[in-house]
């Protein structure tokens, strides 16, 4: 959604999107169709399997849409020149760092979505190598639901909440993200390669919650709990946090601080 909103600042390109109802990630010869009669020049990659507690159990869907058809994708566009713009995770990490993880840091997903997306990375670097991978993590928006829209709706319904304090890692506003891949197209400067992007800043979820509490002057308690008090079926990486620096340098764009993105969401969502 955040890519549609942002759509009208980018005058110069001409937009096409397409859901789930359109065509299926999975779908090779629709989508090769559908690309050939739209004059696709960029594919932005926002399809995915992303339940990351279901995926422990769906293992096979996750598979196909995180893993095999973004490397379907890959192919179909290198075969057409398309440029190839995809979004992976934090979670490809297990979480045993303590300082921001760079780009070539070593690989281990803890849980099954972060191996098929991993996966999916190598499917994709393997059948296009002039494709785009950003790894992302944290993201809300003020669209769909997302962690902050969770919190501001908990924070209205209790007089108390829960929130883990022991995974820290990199909130990401969706409209940053979208404005500066945006950005790079318009350019046409999509660099090949695996890229970080995140809002600048490293917290854990409960020093999120505490900033939406604040921004949203809510009067519920949060209170910090361990993860072993809130058990999922999936396990997560206790330390995600993504060095961005890479993908500053290549666009020369300041990536904004987490909070000050956190305040410009939380402004755009409505009734508070
Ligand atoms: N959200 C995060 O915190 C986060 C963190 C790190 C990385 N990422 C990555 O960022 C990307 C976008 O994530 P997101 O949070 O925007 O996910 P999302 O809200 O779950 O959106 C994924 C989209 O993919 C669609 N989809 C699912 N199966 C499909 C299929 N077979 N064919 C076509 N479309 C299909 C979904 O449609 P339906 O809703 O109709 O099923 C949905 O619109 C993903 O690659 C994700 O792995 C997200």
């Amino acid at each position: 959604m955040e890519f549609r909103s942002l759509s009208e600042y980018f005058p110069n390109l001409i937009f096409s999107f397409f859901t789930k109802d359109d065509v299926s990630i999975d779908d090779n010869s629709a989508i090769k169709a559908l690309l050939i009669r739209h004059k696709i020049d960029f594919l932005v990659n926002c399809a995915a399997y992303t339940a990351v507690d279901k995926a422990e159990a769906e293992k096979e869907i996750a598979l196909s849409i995180n893993a095999t058809a973004p490397g379907k994708l890959a192919t179909i566009c290198n075969e057409l020149g398309i440029k190839f713009i995809h979004f992976s995770t934090d979670y490809v990490f297990d979480g045993n760092g303590s300082s921001p993880y760079e780009e070539n840091d070593e690989t281990n997903p803890v849980n099954f979505y972060g191996e098929t997306k991993l996966e999916g990375e190598k499917n994709i670097m393997m059948n296009d190598p002039s494709a785009m991978i950003i790894r992302t993590s944290w993201v809300y928006s003020s669209y769909g639901k997302n962690f902050v829209k969770t919190m501001i709706r908990l924070m209205k319904e209790r007089n108390e909440i829960s929130v883990v304090n022991d995974q820290s890692g990199c909130p990401t506003y969706a409209a940053d993200l979208a404005g500066i891949v945006l950005a790079m197209i318009s350019k046409e400067n999509i660099p090949a390669g695996i890229f970080h992007y995140a809002n600048r800043g490293v917290i854990t979820w409960y020093e999120f919650a505490v900033a939406i509490k604040e921004i949203t002057n809510s009067a519920c308690i949060i209170k910090p709990i361990p993860t072993t008090a809130f058990p999922t079926p999936a396990k997560r990486p206790s330390y995600s946090a993504l060095q961005t620096e890479k993908i500053r340098k290549h666009t020369g764009m300041m990536i904004p601080g987490w909070r000050e993105s956190l305040e410009k969401c939380i402004a755009l969502i409505s009734p508070l």
